[in-house]
């Protein structure tokens, strides 16, 4: 399968419009080596064939888009590889990239679970707007461990894990997480058998979630956070990592120490990374510890074939 990463930075983006941090000021003003990065989604396609999946609708998608030729095949005078969308949550940065798709001349084919179908058609009603519009043909995504294909995309088999993470703020369960919330996906390229485990939002490590990591090729998981305290620090929260459902990297129990328990052959690499995390200076220590534990930081228009 080949997987293009069309944004790799969390909710707000990097640089993040209104932010000064370190990195959002060193960005800008030329002064930290890094790239800028819209928020996250990716398309996955199989080896054969121009359409795929996108996963998540980020904000961005329109710049995203124009970004990635393969994304607009020129077969027909209105076209597009993006042959359905599926939902990890129902958070803004995963979802309102939706609206952007309306110019569909049909119902836009749409997957997501029970719990985040509520989000987007009761907190924050995307799905009711977009019925003005293309409208979507909603999939329902189940959590038994099921497997599932998008018409149109061959030989690329899916499956939903569910993940504690946590529900937008406008979620009916934003207080009272429920299983679907916030899912990551095994992606299996059903020729060769190599697979993708992706989870942007990940808030704990619990054994199915390890047993489906450990049984990937590729382990695409959510680097929002270098520390649990990172927002607090710099005065920009008062949660932490943990607290909105974000695993930091560093420190113990953290995604590095998971990492390290997979086998030697998993490739690694982190996802959903927001603007304060110092990850993105590609000449900070915490850059250079995560090379030397094997882990990439994904980029926009990194493309990646498994
Ligand atoms: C998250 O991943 O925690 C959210 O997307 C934050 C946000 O609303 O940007
Ligand atoms: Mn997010
Ligand atoms: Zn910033």
């Amino acid at each position: 399968m080949r997987i293009t990463i069309l944004g790799a930075a969390a909710g707000g983006g990097f640089p993040q419009w209104n932010c000064n941090c370190s990195n959002c000021a060193g960005v800008r003003a030329g002064t930290v080596r890094a790239r800028p990065r819209t928020q996250s989604s990716i398309f996955v396609r199989p080896d054969e064939g121009a359409d795929g999946v996108l996963f998540n609708a980020s904000p961005d998608i329109l710049e995203q888009i124009r970004a990635s030729a393969t994304l607009q095949p020129g077969r027909r005078v209105r076209d597009t590889a993006i042959a359905g969308v599926v939902l990890m949550d129902g958070q803004i940065d995963h979802s309102t990239g939706l609206f952007m798709l309306r110019e569909r001349g049909s119902p836009l084919p749409l997957w997501c679970t029970d719990p985040v179908h509520d989000d987007l058609a009761q907190g924050n009603p995307v799905l009711r707007v977009l019925g003005h519009f293309c409208g979507v043909q909603r999939e329902r995504i189940a959590l038994d461990g099921s497997t599932f294909t998008v018409p149109g995309v061959a030989g690329l088999s899916l499956r939903a894990l569910p993940l504690q993470s946590k529900a937008a703020p406008y979620s009916p369960h934003r207080d009272a997480p429920v299983p679907g919330d916030n899912i990551g996906m095994t992606v299996t390229d059903t020729r060769s058998g190599r697979s993708l485990f992706y989870a942007p939002g990940l808030g704990e490590i619990e054994p199915a979630v390890f047993d489906a990591m450990a049984g990937a090729d590729l382990v695409m998981v959510d680097g929002t956070f270098w520390t649990n305290d990172e927002m607090i620090r710099l005065g920009l929260s008062r949660k932490t990592a943990r607290d909105i459902g974000h695993l930091p990297q560093s420190g113990p129990g953290g995604m590095i120490e998971w990492m390290a328990r997979l086998p030697a052959t998993t490739r690694k690499a982190l996802i959903h990374i927001n603007n304060t995390n110092p990850i993105l200076d590609e000449d900070s220590p915490e850059r250079a510890a995560l090379a030397a534990a094997g882990i990439e930081v994904t980029e926009d228009r990194m493309e990646i074939s498994l």
